[in-house]
């Protein structure tokens, strides 16, 4: 029984898309989010930066006494939760996409995911996808300019529209089913890429896997608090985007963003 606060970090804003997903299956806990905004986007940085960063999120978290980190980034789960967990004693959680439920999923056997360069380029994200995908075609398309939309809060311009229109296409010619969302800052414009997929796509993210994992992992670690009352949700960012980032999670419950240096 624990009350020390689970701490997520992401390259930016988009992890509090998993965020929201935690604190609705864990309303008791307190959380703090890093918003690593200052050095986004991490997808296209080596695998060696993308280590140095989530160290540098790491000492913060522990400065801030976490019981459990959920690294809310997929690449920064594919390119460092190796590092992290054999460095750092507390349970870490990682988020990747989610190309098993799509590949078990898929009538037409043809599956999309949409990541950034970090991601498909990663070993542990090959090696995923080559155990779960036999005999399921899989479209890979890196996102070009998405998450610096969702940083800047542009997804909502035409100009943005068409550029994503040009990176569906490939989607749309090889006619999948399922599109995987292999970057947790791409749940802000599943409007955007529903009004450019054909109906019957299902695009799907792993935000409730984590959420779920993250309890089980809790509970494996006895960390779990045995507080009744809901929970403290402190945002912290490191650039001057707090107004953006208290629009993006109006929803949750009790947060707060406030900036730091981290
Ligand atoms: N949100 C991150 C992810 O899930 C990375 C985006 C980026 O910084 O490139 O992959």
């Amino acid at each position: 029984m624990s009350q020390q606060p689970i701490v997520l970090f992401d390259s930016g804003v988009g992890g509090a898309s998993i965020l929201k997903e935690i604190v609705e299956r864990l309303p008791y806990e307190h959380f703090i989010y890093l918003a690593d905004s200052k050095n986004a986007p991490y997808g296209e940085r080596s695998p060696q930066e993308i280590i140095n960063l989530s160290v540098k999120n790491t000492e913060y978290a522990l400065r801030m006494n976490a019981k459990l980190i959920v690294v809310a980034c997929n690449t920064a789960t594919t390119n460092a939760i190796s590092y992290l967990r054999t460095h750092y004693q507390l349970p870490f959680v990682g988020i990747e996409p989610a190309i098993k439920t799509a590949a078990l999923n898929s009538e037409v056997k043809r599956i999309g995911v949409l990541a950034t360069k970090g991601t498909l380029s990663s070993k542990l994200f090959k090696q995923t996808s080559e155990a779960f995908t036999q005999g399921i075609g899989v479209v890979e398309v890196v996102g070009k300019g998405i998450v610096e939309a969702v940083e800047g809060g542009w997804t909502s311009e035409q100009n943005f529209l068409d550029h994503l229109n040009i990176q569906v296409q490939a989607f749309i010619e090889e006619d999948i089913d399922y599109l995987v969302l292999g970057c947790t800052h791409f749940p802000y414009i599943i409007p955007q890429l529903e009004q450019l997929l054909p109906p019957h796509v299902k695009i799907i993210d792993s935000g409730r896997a984590v959420a779920k994992q993250t309890e089980t992992l809790l509970m494996e670690n006895k960390l779990k608090t045995s507080s009744t009352h809901p929970g403290e949700v402190e945002i912290y960012t490191n650039v001057d985007n707090v107004f953006h980032l208290k629009q993006l999670t109006k929803e949750i419950p009790n947060a707060v963003v406030r900036r730091d240096d981290f």
